[in-house]
């Protein structure tokens, strides 16, 4: 098994008749009260007390110790010919957060088990989104075990949910996409992997507004940061994967680029990482590259009038006779020569090459970055948020925003001048790492970046932090998690 698919939402439209014999089990909601915790009235929960003569008050006086706090569950057997089970989760107030935490409760209670569930705990579409985020993307599993994968969870709603049902399932499916690259082990990704895995996912959208375009080889010669770094691999050598999202009339829309670190295994290179515990979790140092092209390819569903490019830079980092050597210059795309000092610095020599790419070629209204770039932004804020930086206060805030709304968090850093001095060369325009130990080695790599960019309005988002969880918690498992999809999909549905 590598991937189970993501669970299945039906909708049961407001006026037809709720039978909960059609599924293996209910959940309805519970809110806290002053009165203490009490089942919200609600036709599917009136149907399962009419169809198996429940009392609520009476089964939730069993249960001293439930408060109805967001995420707290009770289950309780049925005597149905199919639904066996009833669960009662607490909402707190029907927050959006609460609602998060009860979709992640029962999307985690029900995980691997196949069964269709009647899903009562959404009194309204206003925070149905991140419910059915938290429902389905709690259950993502990706393994290589032999055993069979098992088939998904059916949750049917009942109301008009259809629009959040449809653009969920967009959210939903992006980030699957994005996982299922992200948990691939290196023996078999590589950056012609990434190739085909991206040429394969545009297929499967059918969208006469998407295209894909792959450089190689010689088509490389001016991405010196590609090249160096891919080069530790020259079987099959580094790629730039460029996927287009430009439906027919789209030529005078605003255009966002987006540029990902592809970089599909992190040795450090002669800069050699650390044992296997530094080491092992860099199969998912393509995240950035995965999480650029599952957003583009969304935009064939969401429909924006944006245009929409992401440019995945794609490389290992390896150490071979063709690796590159501290002490090394190279000259970027565009022309601007960086003196390479430590060879785990890779990612910013890629990004460097995609954001001139970017900034040279491709006119964009909005150049946004995504990476997996320093252990120094999961330091500074740990595995929720993203590290993100940009001049533009009024961009960022409302990154920051889509972030809040849609539960893929992300925090505006300072780009801070004074550190600047740290990526002075004396033989080269700059080195590329900061040699004078200023600290705060998120900020510096995006002052590094920030030198590719030119005059665009350009954001960077440093998810070394939040692109992988530790542990199951909340909508993430254990392993990538493809942190800035949904940010940006919804992000650039705003526009
Ligand atoms: N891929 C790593 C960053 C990383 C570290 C991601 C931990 C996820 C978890 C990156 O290429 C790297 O090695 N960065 C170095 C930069 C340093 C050499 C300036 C780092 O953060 O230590
Ligand atoms: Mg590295
Ligand atoms: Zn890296």
């Amino acid at each position: 098994m590598k991937t189970a698919t993501p669970p299945i939402f039906r909708i049961s439209g407001a006026k037809s008749a709720i039978s909960c014999n059609d599924t293996d089990a209910v959940a309805v909601a519970a809110e806290l009260t002053e009165a203490g915790p009490l089942v919200l009235k609600s036709p599917i929960a009136q149907a399962v007390a009419d169809e198996f003569a429940l009392d609520f008050t009476t089964i939730l006086s069993q249960w001293p110790e439930f408060t109805a706090k967001a995420g707290e569950l009770i289950e309780v057997p049925l005597a149905g010919t199919r639904c066996k089970r009833l669960f009662i989760i607490g909402v707190g107030s029907q927050s959006s957060a609460d609602l998060r935490k009860a979709g992640v409760t029962l999307g985690r209670k029900v995980k691997g088990k196949s069964l269709t569930v009647l899903n009562g705990l959404l009194s309204s579409p206003e925070s149905a989104v991140v419910h059915l985020n938290a429902l389905a993307l709690s259950q993502y599993v990706w393994s290589k075990k032999s055993e069979k994968k098992p088939a998904p969870c059916t949750f049917i709603l009942h109301g008009n949910f259809e629009k959040q049902v449809k653009y969920s399932q967009t959210l939903i499916e992006a980030v699957w996409l994005a996982r299922d690259l992200i948990h691939e082990t290196s023996d078999e990704k590589n950056p012609a992997w990434m190739a085909t895995a991206t040429k394969a996912a545009v297929k499967k959208k059918n969208s006469a507004a998407l295209t894909v375009e792959v450089l190689s080889g010689a088509a490389l010669n001016k991405f010196g940061g590609l090249r160096a770094v891919g080069g530790s691999q020259p079987n099959p050598g580094p790629r730039l994967i460029q996927v287009t999202y430009a439906p027919r009339g789209s030529a005078h829309w605003p255009h966002v680029v987006l540029v990902g670190k592809g970089i599909t295994y992190d040795t450090g290179g002669y800069s050699l990482k650390r044992g296997w515990e530094e080491m092992a979790p860099m199969k998912t140092d393509m995240s950035g590259a995965a999480v650029v092209m599952a957003t583009t390819l969304a935009m064939a569903e969401v429909q924006p009038k944006v245009r929409v490019t992401a440019l995945m830079m794609c490389a290992a980092n390896l150490i071979s006779g063709t690796a590159q050597r501290p002490s090394d210059v190279i000259t970027q795309y565009g022309g601007t020569t960086v003196e390479v000092l430590d060879t785990d610095a890779e990612g910013r020599l890629v990004l460097a090459d995609g954001l001139a790419y970017a900034d040279l070629e491709l006119i964009p209204d909005y150049l946004v970055d995504v990476a997996t770039l320093t252990g120094a932004a999961r330091v500074g804020l740990g595995r929720q948020y993203a590290a993100m930086y940009s001049r533009d206060t009024a961009l960022a805030t409302r990154i920051h925003e889509a972030g809040k709304r849609i539960g893929d968090n992300a925090w505006h850093m300072p780009l801070v001048d004074e550190y600047a001095e740290a990526l002075h060369s004396d033989i080269a325009d700059y080195a590329h790492i900061d040699r004078k130990k200023f600290g705060g080695g998120s900020i510096t790599a995006a002052l590094f970046l920030e030198k590719f960019v030119g005059k665009r309005r350009w954001v960077h988002l440093d998810i070394a932090g939040s692109g992988r969880s530790d542990s199951d918690s909340g909508e993430n498992v254990k392993g990538g998690t493809a942190s800035g999809v949904r940010l940006l999909i919804d992000w650039i549905a705003s526009l």
